[in-house]
């Protein structure tokens, strides 16, 4: 609260007060004193309000002795009345003055009460980084798309007539063995996986789709596999299909070598080795070739089986199709030069953010 203003009053003599008939209103001398010392004691706008009745209000001295000057002579009355009204304005003033006063001082109050902060620190803007995966797995669509394909999905928990034997796994089949499958506790005992390869999503897609079939389905795979340099227990696959008319062994492998370069450069050549898929025949693996000379094997491919496509309600007299499969993951450490697949996983954001 401010200080109230300490200037001495006007003393009442030089208003005329003794020779201008207020005390014989009953108008005490030191009024003006008196109402000085109030309004300087007061600390709020309420405490001021409750001066200003006592000094002015229907019980006040100022309005008794208002009420008073009808008794006097009209001569006396018109003095005393002007004397009247100049201590009026005088006590006025000091209410309106230590008002003034008081509002400020609360209104600065209230301003440091209410002061916000509104200072912002504006650290440069955190871009996001696609990670390492997903980078290598949209540029691998981008290929195809760019080849004409087109892109499918299907469920990461799958049936094992998916996984298996809609792609020619007999039960109990050897091959089977090849994949260490992880199964999940859901319905019959051994009927529900997390699928080994991206490969159902062949039959998932040759079920709904009437040929020509032109798709690839990226997504993430599961085995039973210890953790290690080259092996992820989740990994990622991208799958390709092609169902059409006249397709034949040529069309996979200049597929294959139009993917190598499109994806890895001129300097990058293909072939294909001979394997073995149950759900193709023939089946090869295909390698590539880079500049330095050296093979790597990539994945697997092959002509659709007749009894892929026969379960699947394709007339294989009328359709063939050819279909591959590769590891993402690994095609990411090539590609970024990585030597430890678990550095994709870690999520150490100083490794990550340098690709
Ligand atoms: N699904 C196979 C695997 O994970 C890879 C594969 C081989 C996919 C031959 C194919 C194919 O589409 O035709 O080992």
């Amino acid at each position: 609260m401010s200080e109230p203003n300490q200037e001495p009053q006007q003393p009442l003599v030089s208003l005329g007060f003794l020779d201008s008939g207020l005390l014989d209103l009953g108008l005490p001398e030191d009024l003006l004193d008196t109402v000085c010392q109030q309004v300087a004691a007061v600390s709020s706008l309420a405490e001021l309000n409750a001066v200003r009745i006592k000094v002015s209000g229907k019980r006040s001295e100022l309005l008794k002795a208002r009420q008073a000057l009808g008794s006097l002579e009209p001569e006396a009355r018109r003095q005393a009345g002007k004397a009247l009204n100049a201590v009026k304005a005088a006590v006025e003033e000091l209410l309106a003055t230590r008002e003034a006063e008081l509002a400020a001082a609360a209104r600065a109050e209230k301003l440091v009460a209410e002061r916000l902060d509104l200072t912002e620190v504006t650290e440069p803007l955190q871009h996001g980084y696609l990670h390492v995966i997903t980078q290598t797995w949209q540029e691998l669509e981008d290929v195809f798309v760019g080849m004409g394909y087109r892109v499918a999905e299907g469920p990461e928990i799958e049936s094992d007539w998916y996984n298996f034997g809609v792609l020619n796994f007999p039960e109990g089949h050897p091959a089977r063995d090849m994949y260490d499958t992880l199964y999940v506790d859901y319905g019959e005992s051994g009927s529900t996986l997390l699928r080994t390869h991206t490969s159902p999503v062949q039959a998932r897609v040759m079920e709904n789709q009437e040929p020509p079939i032109y798709v690839v389905a990226p997504g993430r795979c599961f085995r039973q596999d210890t953790a290690d340099a080259t092996h992820m227990p989740v990994f990622h696959q991208i799958e390709g299909l092609v169902v059409d008319r006249h397709i034949s062994l040529g069309n996979l492998a200049g597929t294959i070598q139009a993917f190598t370069v499109a994806y890895f450069g001129t300097s990058f050549t293909s072939r294909l080795r001979p394997s073995y898929f149950p759900f193709t025949e023939p089946s090869a693996e295909f390698d590539i070739q880079r500049p330095d000379g050296t093979w790597l094997e990539l994945g697997g491919c092959g002509m659709v089986h007749p009894n892929v496509l026969t379960a699947c309600g394709i007339d294989p007299e009328k359709w063939q199709g050819f279909a591959f499969g590769f590891g993402i993951d690994r095609l990411a450490l090539i590609r970024f030069g990585i030597n430890d697949l678990r550095e994709l996983w870690t999520n150490d954001v100083r490794f990550l953010e340098q690709f």
